[in-house]
């Protein structure tokens, strides 16, 4: 539904050009979630910008529905680009107006009467879970419930896709929960293909289908959030994928040379990461039985990622070192990564 091909957009900062985004090419499917992921200044905004050409981008070409939207000017891109509706981070609502008149405002032109699109407005924010809000100004409201006014505003020149650029970063855990399976029962009930930008892994993984990683302006890696997360490949996405779980917490305790990680004669500690979608069997109790050792957990970080578990644990294995090897052979034919991470 959308593609991207070889977007690139140059900015000057300091007399010294930089590509903000850097040939950038990606597709993005009908009623799918995206997430496009990177640290502060990776280039995500401005290629979500290039979507809906809020941003022109210096060359490469956005399609939408196989149109190339980069080729259009006047009334035809602004008829295109009803079909994108945006949302931001710091709600961007109009401070003076009221919630309802907030929702009206993209529509006041459409040819609707007023009753009409009153009538529309005030469906959205029920469909969006505030209508109770219409009358109150943005000052009155929660950000949640911003946030919810700015969706139900985004969503009331009917579009296809959502842009949502870093829309749950100014909320506290318990309201970015709660807006993420908003977005997510607007893409079930509307059909909405949404496009999400977040510089946290745990949105991703939340409600993505699909994420890209962006780094300097490029995409470095992109795929199934569950391949993501259980084979990540470049340092940027290992370390948004560590985020999540606790399991590098063992780096840490070995740094600071913790008693919990001063090993006795013949103790081993490992990382199990579960690799294979049918990483469900009892692995620890399977292991401490067939090979004779002891097995103690000192992380465990075990999610559940479109129906599979992912994650793994990190133990002190305890047994003859003969067993010990045995064990991780095992494990590795049935699919589950083994590292050592300290031998006593
Ligand atoms: N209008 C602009 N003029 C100059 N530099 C810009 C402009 N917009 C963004 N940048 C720069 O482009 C880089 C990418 O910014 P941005 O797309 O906002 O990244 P992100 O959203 O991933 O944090 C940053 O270094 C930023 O300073
Ligand atoms: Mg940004």
């Amino acid at each position: 539904m959308i593609r991207l091909e070889h977007i690139t957009k140059t900015y000057v900062n300091a007399g010294k050009k930089f590509n903000a985004a850097d040939d950038v090419s990606l597709e993005i499917k009908k009623g799918e979630i995206f997430g496009i992921i990177g640290f502060s200044g990776a280039g995500k905004s401005t290629l979500v910008r290039c979507i809906n050409l809020l941003e022109r981008p210096d060359s490469g070409r956005v399609f939408i529905n196989d149109k190339d939207i980069t080729a259009l000017r006047g009334a035809e891109l602004r008829r295109q680009r009803k079909k994108i509706g945006m949302i931001f981070q710091h709600f961007n609502l109009f401070a003076s107006r009221t919630v309802l008149q907030n929702v009206i405002f993209p529509i006041r032109y459409n040819g609707l009467s007023a009753a009409e699109r009153r009538k529309k407005a005030l469906e959205l924010l029920e469909l969006v879970g505030i209508a109770d809000k219409a009358g109150a100004y943005p000052s009155e409201l929660s950000g949640g419930q911003k946030q919810r006014a700015a969706i139900a505003r985004a969503l009331a020149s009917d579009p296809e896709i959502l842009l949502c650029d870093e829309a749950t970063s100014a909320l506290d855990p318990q309201t970015t929960e709660a807006i993420l399976k908003l977005l997510k029962s607007l893409n079930a009930k509307l059909g909405l293909t949404i496009v999400l930008i977040t510089h946290q892994m745990n949105v991703v993984k939340e409600i993505c289908d699909r994420t890209a990683v962006m780094e300097n302006g490029r995409v470095v890696e992109q795929g199934d959030v569950f391949e993501i997360f259980a084979n990540p490949q470049q340092p940027v996405t290992r370390s948004f994928v560590d985020t999540t779980s606790c399991l590098s917490g063992i780096n840490t305790l070995i740094e600071e040379k913790s008693p919990l990680v001063q090993l006795k004669p013949g103790q081993k500690i490992l990382r199990f990461k579960y690799l294979e979608r049918s990483a469900c069997e009892a692995l620890v109790s399977t292991i401490s039985r067939k090979f004779n050792i002891d097995l103690n957990i000192v992380f465990g970080s075990i999610e559940i990622i479109g129906d599979n578990p992912i994650g793994g644990l990190v133990v002190i294995a305890d047994g003859n070192e003969d067993d010990i090897r045995a064990a991780v052979k095992y494990l590795c034919d049935i699919n589950v990564g083994v590292e050592v991470i300290l031998s006593a």
